[in-house]
């Protein structure tokens, strides 16, 4: 059987389009917020190696399987899953996978948006000056100061979810498209100029060495699952969010090809967000392990310092909010997409009912910033606790099951077809879906448990 019949929701109107908002979802806080820091915590190049590794034999083959699901099923996660284990005569209890994504996938929203807030706040910053000719104490000042007040990031935060709810309101053609077309040129540019000014700085070389020396020594077990969670979380996987964005996937597109263009363009932006802030780092004898901060205090000294920062300060942390909300609407997509189609209510009220839910959890990320900060869950501040739980075992675990369902559950004839790449191609394909991503995931899995 294929399935012919349309998303209720609407189609990309174009190839384009979708890698566009795929690749919108994908490039995010993700690349220009996390990898930096992760990286600057765990110890540089080899991290780094590892998390390459991951998004090419883990993540690519997972994001052609998810989507292909998306695309065969045509519904929401819990709904194609059913439909999708159905037809390969598997187990019910598959729409599970559903569930987890669409759980995973608020959870994250809930933290991602507290960030996106800070982000938004600092477009002000940089727009009244305040990066101005700041040192590197004035800079860390302006920070912790921000992150210490709780109505602030109160208010950017909800500003945050509005923004995301009213786009996601709006639907896939109109809302998801347009906001990509315009953001994935500019961010380019700005990285483009930044990398430029990073080369100038003193600290370059230093930077360059840090994220790309192979020192194997600093890799801890849980460095590997982090990096592993960070190919997932960066590439949007094991979450529903490329099955419901594979399921406004017209026919004719190839997944595979659309895959590696995206994964390949999220992996750069990483670097390149990496390549200029490492350099800033040195040059200015900051730890590179300081944690969720460090992009916010880097980068306004190399604004307050540049000719033209003041510009390119406040376009940065622009784009950054863009990159960031066009993240945000496929986190919130899988479960605004069952909610319409399994309650029958309103795009809108599904929205704003599934909206709420993440604003009101997000205040757990807040809190753990100033007056929660000492509630500790195994040593983790609830926003820490989140985070992993979230990018490195639901995430990894969504993938897993999305790899062992699409190698061994659904047909190899059905794959095949939705597929639709030389045999060769296809045989590569269900080698890494079928075996490496799920031992290589099984294998981290038990590293970390001490049982490796
Ligand atoms: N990939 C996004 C980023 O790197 O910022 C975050 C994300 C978006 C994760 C969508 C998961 C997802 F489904």
């Amino acid at each position: 059987m294929t399935n012919t019949k349309k998303s209720i929701h609407g189609e990309w109107s174009s190839r384009s389009a979708f890698i566009l908002a795929a690749t919108g979802s994908a490039v995010g806080l993700g690349n220009i917020w996390k990898f930096p820091y992760i990286t600057g915590e765990n110890g540089g190049g080899a991290f780094v190696i590892v998390y390459l590794l991951c998004v090419a034999l883990i993540g690519i083959p997972i994001m052609i399987a998810e989507t292909m699901l998306g695309r065969r099923g045509r519904e929401n996660p819990v709904h194609t899953m059913q439909v999708l284990s159905a037809e390969a005569d598997a187990d019910k209890r598959w729409h599970y996978l559903g569930w987890l994504g669409m759980a995973a996938g608020l959870l994250i929203l809930s933290y991602y948006s507290v960030i996106a807030g800070w982000a938004s706040a600092y477009v002000f910053k940089a727009f009244s000056g305040s990066f101005f000719g700041a040192d590197v104490t004035a800079v860390e000042q302006l920070f912790s100061d921000f992150v210490g007040n709780p109505m602030q990031l109160i208010f950017w935060h909800t500003l945050f979810m509005v923004a995301t709810m009213l786009i996601v309101a709006r639907g896939v053609g109109d809302g998801l498209e347009k906001s990509v077309r315009i953001l994935m040129p500019g961010l380019f540019i700005l990285l483009a100029l930044l990398v430029m000014y990073a080369m100038t700085t003193s600290g370059y070389f230093q930077g360059i060495h840090f994220l790309f020396s192979l020192d194997f020594n600093k890799l801890t077990g849980n460095a590997i699952l982090i990096a592993m969670g960070q190919a997932f979380f960066s590439l949007g996987l094991g979450m529903g969010c490329v099955m419901v964005y594979g399921a406004y996937l017209p026919k004719n597109i190839s997944i595979a090809k659309a895959s590696i263009v995206i994964a390949a363009v999220d992996s750069l932006v990483a670097l390149l967000a990496g390549i200029i802030i490492f350099p800033i780092v040195f040059t200015y004898g900051l730890n590179p392990g300081s944690g969720p901060g460090l992009i916010f205090e880097t980068l306004p000294i190399a604004f307050g310092s540049m000719t033209g920062g003041w510009l390119f300060g406040v376009l940065f942390f622009v784009i950054l909010v863009f990159a960031a909300l066009s993240s945000a609407i496929a986190l919130i997509e899988p479960t605004v997409c069952w909610l319409v189609e399994s309650k029958g209510i309103t795009r809108g009220l599904a929205c704003l009912q599934s909206g709420v839910v993440t604003w009101l959890l997000g205040f757990c990320t807040i809190f753990s910033f100033n007056i929660w900060s000492d509630v500790k869950i195994f040593d983790h501040t609830l926003f820490e606790a989140l985070d992993y739980l979230t990018a490195n075992v639901m995430l990894p675990v969504g993938g897993f099951a999305i790899a062992v369902f699409a190698g061994w559950m659904m047909k190899q004839q059905h794959s095949a077809q939705e597929l639709d790449i030389p045999s060769q191609h296809y045989q590569i394909w269900l080698f890494l879906i079928k075996y490496m991503a799920p031992a290589a995931v099984f294998l981290v899995f038990l590293h970390v448990m001490g049982v490796l």
